[in-house]
């Protein structure tokens, strides 16, 4: 692995860059999988969250559901404990530095690494196939190796664009000079599947049709009440973790999500009770770890100039770092620097 630069010299921390897409309003598995692993890793890391609200646009996006899911998400890093004085958060067209760097490596993808990407095979059946969601994941290389990213956190369904991420770095380091940290990825240690709660053999999805089937972030608290009530049940009264029961299985999971106690004591507890005192305290547990999440979102949603201001401050900041990287870049390539 490579090289001189792979954390932050200032302040001798790794670099994490992480990121999602504003296509629609986050729910629990956003909050579990990874807003609250972030929030840990700040602490410990040089962390930079961007909003990808460039990636959103490689399937249609209507212009005032993006720029209202793109503040939405912004405020829900921030409501959900990402620390602005900690961590860079922005939005990723604040950095023109990201496009800037995906077109020196698209140059260096071949079309073949594009084509293979499971991600744009499954897109491409829904959606448009235009050559913005073929390239998308050389977009998401820049994010990450523009910054000189060390872990990336990522689900599973994103390892394979890792993999291309790291490729490209080495490519460009071996055929110009060292210039990239060749990142990791991050899976995080404790990943929970939450499924959907209609058809809980699927995962819960924020685009779902079915708005039954998601715990979104910004529910009321009626809402995630009827929705876990009327959340679809197996047969079999017994309240434990059963792989062929994935609906109880899954309202178990969600339940040790909401506590954060081990499986054992949460399975010892319901031992002996039923559907719906499952899901009453479920719906209890869920309710108060989102309140103040909720609570701080209103607040941030209130007063705008706040979170304008965070964001102005976070695309500062990354700008400064993605310039410099790309400087190096364009000079290793043979661009003629430019005339001041
Ligand atoms: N492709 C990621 C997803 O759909 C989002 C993403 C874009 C991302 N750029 C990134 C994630 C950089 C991590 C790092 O979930």
């Amino acid at each position: 692995m490579s090289n001189q630069e792979s954390s932050n010299t200032a302040t001798n921390k790794k670099v994490i860059l992480s990121g999602m897409q504003p296509t629609g309003r986050l729910m629990i598995g956003n909050y579990a999988g990874a807003l609250r692993n972030w929030n840990a890793l700040q602490h410990t890391h040089d962390c930079l969250f961007c909003v990808v609200d460039m990636h959103a646009i490689t399937v249609r996006q209507k212009p005032a559901d993006l720029r209202r899911t793109s503040l939405d998400v912004a405020a829900l890093y921030i409501a959900s404990g990402i620390d602005p004085e900690k961590s860079v958060i922005f939005l990723q067209s604040h950095v023109p530095q990201h496009a800037e760097l995906a077109w020196v490596l698209t140059c260096l993808t071949y079309m073949g690494e594009c084509s293979r990407m499971t991600q744009f095979k499954e897109k491409s059946e829904k959606h448009s196939e235009t050559v913005g969601l073929f390239t998308y994941p050389i977009l998401m290389a820049a994010d990450i190796l523009i910054y000189q990213a060390d872990l990336v956190p990522v689900g599973a369904d994103q390892k394979q664009h890792l993999e291309l991420t790291r490729n490209l770095a080495e490519r460009f380091n071996h055929y110009y000079s060292d210039t990239f940290v060749v990142p990791d990825p991050y899976i995080p240690p404790d990943g929970h599947r939450i499924m959907s709660l209609q058809e809980p053999d699927k995962k819960m999805s924020k685009s779902d049709s079915n708005q039954k089937s998601t715990l979104f972030l910004t529910d009321s608290p009626d809402e995630i009440r009827n929705k876990i009530k009327r959340a679809v049940t197996d047969s079999g009264t017994e309240i434990r973790m059963d792989e062929a029961r994935p609906a109880v299985s899954n309202l178990l999971t969600l339940y040790q999500i909401a506590t954060s106690k081990p499986m054992a004591d949460i399975e010892a507890h319901f031992a002996g009770k039923n559907y719906a005192e499952l899901k009453s305290e479920l719906a209890d547990a869920m309710i108060a770890l989102l309140e103040p999440v909720q609570a701080e979102y209103n607040r941030l949603m209130d007063d705008k100039t706040y979170l304008e201001q965070i964001l102005k401050d976070g695309a500062e900041a990354a700008r400064r770092r993605a310039h410099k990287t790309l400087r190096k870049v364009y000079k290793k390539t043979g661009f003629v620097p430019a005339f001041s």
